[in-house]
């Protein structure tokens, strides 16, 4: 069983190598420079060469508020990118998995996510993941899409990491407390992913740490566990403006597959993993 990561130097890329090779697999993790998935004619020469038995698919235009000014970019990595990557895979007969995310949805609802609801995005970023969802499903029958959300883990930057760095040098922070979503820490979700590659269960997965929280709830925790003696006050989205809408509860259930641990518990590993 040969594995492709594309993504591999990002947050959830590098973990899923970190497991791959701890489990002793075949793996390839090409650079951006040996595989740029805006590329249609590199994509599907790598791809053709190397033969893969199956695609994990992490590389993203990830920066939400970034995605708001260069929606063309955001769409030719996303979406076009995703549709190059959907095409070869069918080519060789291997099985995808794609990541997208709890952005694809608009946040009206007041009880988790499932599967089977309406995706409307608010923002880009989101508009352009949804549609390499759709470029997946309408390319190639063996897939997996596995919507994940509020990412944290090992390599490149993250919201804890953000917040733990502000803590040395502010006596106060203000954190949105009115968007509520399903902080995920790579190691939990890289090992699901890896486990739902072995079922031939395909389809779209919601894969999420347990529980719910919001930017607030994650931050005070943190800086809790860190033993920092910062204060964190709540504040409303109105007061902390960004370029991109994000849905106001964005909660992911995790229903079809086996629960991931509670949030809390992710977040105590993670510092401990980064040593705080
Ligand atoms: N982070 C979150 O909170 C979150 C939430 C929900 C869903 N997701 C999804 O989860 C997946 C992984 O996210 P992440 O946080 O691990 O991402 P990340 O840390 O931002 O990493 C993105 C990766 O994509 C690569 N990349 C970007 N453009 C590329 C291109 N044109 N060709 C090839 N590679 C390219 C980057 O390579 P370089 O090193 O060359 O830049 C990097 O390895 C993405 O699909 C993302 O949409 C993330």
């Amino acid at each position: 069983m040969k594995i492709l990561v594309t993504g591999g130097s990002g947050q959830l890329g590098s973990e899923i190598i970190r497991q791959l090779k701890d489990a002793g697999r075949l793996f390839m993790a090409p650079e951006r420079s040996e595989l740029d998935v805006t590329d249609a004619e590199q994509t599907t020469e790598f791809i053709d060469r190397t033969a893969p038995d199956i695609i994990i698919h992490c590389a993203a235009f990830t920066d939400v508020d970034r995605a708001e000014e260069e929606q063309e970019r955001a769409f030719l990595v996303n979406a076009t990118g995703t549709m190059h990557i959907a095409e070869a895979a069918s080519a060789v007969g291997a099985v995808l998995v794609y990541i997208s995310t709890d952005y694809v949805f608009d946040g009206k609802k007041k009880d988790p996510y499932l599967e089977m609801d309406h995706p409307v995005p608010l923002n880009a970023y989101g508009k352009s993941k949804l549609a390499g969802e759709e470029a997946v499903r309408k390319t190639i029958s063996r897939h997996y899409i596995v919507r994940t959300s509020w990412v944290f883990g090992g390599a490149g930057p993250n919201f804890i990491k953000k917040i733990l760095t502000l803590s040395k040098t502010n006596n106060t922070l203000k954190v949105v407390d009115d968007a509520m979503g399903s902080p995920t820490y790579t190691v939990d979700l890289a090992g699901a992913i890896l486990r739902l590659i072995q079922t031939d269960r395909f389809g779209t997965f919601h894969l999420a740490n347990g529980g719910a929280c919001s930017w607030y709830d994650l931050a005070t925790e943190a800086i809790r566990l860190s033993g920092s003696p910062i204060t964190i006050l709540p504040c409303s989205s109105e007061e902390y403006p960004s370029k991109a809408d994000r849905p106001r509860y964005s909660v992911l259930g995790n229903h079809k597959t086996q629960p991931l641990p509670q949030w809390q518990n992710a977040v105590k590993r993670y510092l401990a993993s980064i040593s705080v």
